[in-house]
């Protein structure tokens, strides 16, 4: 595959520490949709566009494997996550899992999180500026913890939170510090095994409880229905229950936070804030939070903005696409980010615009292709928590709207960074309450 070679490879590797979507795109204008970047484990081959996502994704699926793409996950996760198993084993636990995310509850969700959020709300009105993600994070963890092992569980275990958040900031670091893994009092790989000690405590004694006196209700959040699963597959192990609940954990709360603040920062535009805020006028919250306009703008915001900007794959054997050889053992990464910002697929792709959603004949409407449009995966892959992120997503637009405005000191030089896309500083906001 044609990719830098020699200086021009190290000063890719340079931009791409600090920016890793500025060298693909560099990358992108001068070898095309196909490249090959970075050394050892993070040697990339990258394919973009909508017809390299639906060969990957699709066509040659079968040729393509997640455990060891996502391998650096595996330390909070486990070995048995849905995001680093393989077939047949991954459609036996997703199997599991699944129920567990069932539409009927996004009502319940919804309820938490409004109530959730109106005390965030309030507070951060008092205080008028903050950066935005870092105050998110708490509350959404709170609420995705509340959700995923019950409401009962923080009160149980109040480390539990730090724990998580810890095991959590060891796997935000860049990819590159993540191979660093020294056992020296103090370093993040310290603080790392010692949170995931105790968090593996908690889960297992929350497993051995409610194996004893099941609770297959909301009240044992999706940690009870796991265990209670579905009659007709064959039961998960006290590990693999382990696994799923905090790979959850991980793989929910810190993209949510990044998908709430960018829809924060769409809203930076008064016109784009003025219009959601008539649409929400005198609406019930819970009604709101599904509104058109607020599904539209969840949609932008997770369009330009993808939390999740790349999905990685690794090939099980030699793969050909057209002229492109892949060799075992290739790392294939596909960018959701340049996806969604294709000119060739959208029309002025970088402005965000609610008619790409509700206007589908219109010539802003996003294009039919699904491979155009990836915030949340595709097929067997496809994010089981989606509902529950949009979920949380729309109560925070319910509430926010309905209370105040807001701006950012510049606009202008908000880029997305990170493993998880997020603004520089959290995105610092100025709030103006606005009648309720
Ligand atoms: C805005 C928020 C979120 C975004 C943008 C997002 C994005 C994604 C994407 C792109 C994938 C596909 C990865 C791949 O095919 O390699 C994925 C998979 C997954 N997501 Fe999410 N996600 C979000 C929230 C959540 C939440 C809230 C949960 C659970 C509580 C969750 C759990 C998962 C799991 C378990 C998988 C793996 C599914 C499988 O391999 O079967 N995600 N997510």
């Amino acid at each position: 595959m044609p990719g830098p070679r020699g200086l021009e490879h190290l000063q890719v590797m340079n931009l791409a520490a600090g920016d890793t979507r500025a060298a693909i795109d560099a990358l992108r204008r001068r070898y095309g949709d196909a490249f090959v970047f970075g050394f050892g484990a993070i040697r990339f081959h990258w394919l973009l566009g909508a017809a390299a996502n639906r060969f990957v994704l699709l066509e040659a699926a079968s040729a393509f494997r997640n455990r060891q793409a996502y391998r650096f996950l595996e330390p909070i996760g486990g070995p048995t996550a849905l995001i680093v198993s393989d077939e047949p084993e991954h459609m036996r636990r997703r199997r599991r899992v699944q129920p567990a995310f069932h539409r009927r509850h996004l009502r319940g969700w919804s309820e938490q999180a409004l109530t959730a959020f109106e005390g965030w709300a309030e507070q951060a009105l008092e205080r008028r500026q903050l950066a935005l993600q870092p105050s998110l994070r708490p509350v959404v963890l709170d609420l995705v913890l509340d959700v995923l092992l019950g409401p009962g569980t923080r009160a149980r275990h109040p480390g539990l939170r730090d724990d998580l958040a810890a095991m959590m900031a060891f796997a935000n670091q860049p990819f590159l510090a993540q191979l660093f893994r020294l056992p020296v009092p103090g370093l993040p790989w310290w603080r790392f095994t010692r949170a995931r000690v105790r968090v593996d405590a908690v889960l297992h004694s929350e497993i051995a409880r409610r194996r004893a006196a099941p609770e297959a209700d909301a009240r044992g959040g999706v940690l009870s229905l796991l265990l209670a699963g579905a009659a007709d597959s064959p039961p998960l192990s006290d590990a693999e229950v382990r696994d799923q609940a905090v790979s959850l954990v991980a793989a929910g709360f810190d993209t949510t936070t990044a998908a709430l603040t960018w829809c924060a920062f769409l809203l930076c535009d008064e016109a784009l804030h003025e219009r959601l805020a008539a649409a929400v006028r005198g609406v019930d919250p819970l009604a709101a939070s599904a509104l058109p306009e607020v599904d539209a703008l969840w949609r932008e915001a997770v369009r330009l903005y993808p939390p999740a900007p790349a999905i990685l794959r690794i090939s099980a054997e030699p793969v050909a696409w057209g002229d492109l050889h892949l060799p075992t053992a290739a790392l294939v990464g596909l960018s959701t980010f340049h996806t969604h910002r294709d000119p060739a697929l959208w029309r002025e792709p970088e402005r965000p615009r609610l008619e790409r959603w509700l206007a589908p004949e219109g010539p802003w409407a996003a294009p039919r292709d699904p491979f155009a449009y990836l915030p949340f995966g595709y097929g067997a892959r496809y994010c089981i928590g989606a509902g529950l992120a949009r979920t949380l997503g729309g109560a925070w637009l319910a509430v926010m709207l309905a209370r105040a405005r807001w701006r950012t000191p510049h606009p202008e030089a908000v880029r997305p960074l990170g493993t998880t896309l997020s603004p520089p500083g959290g995105l610092p906001l100025t709030f103006e309450r606005c009648a309720v």
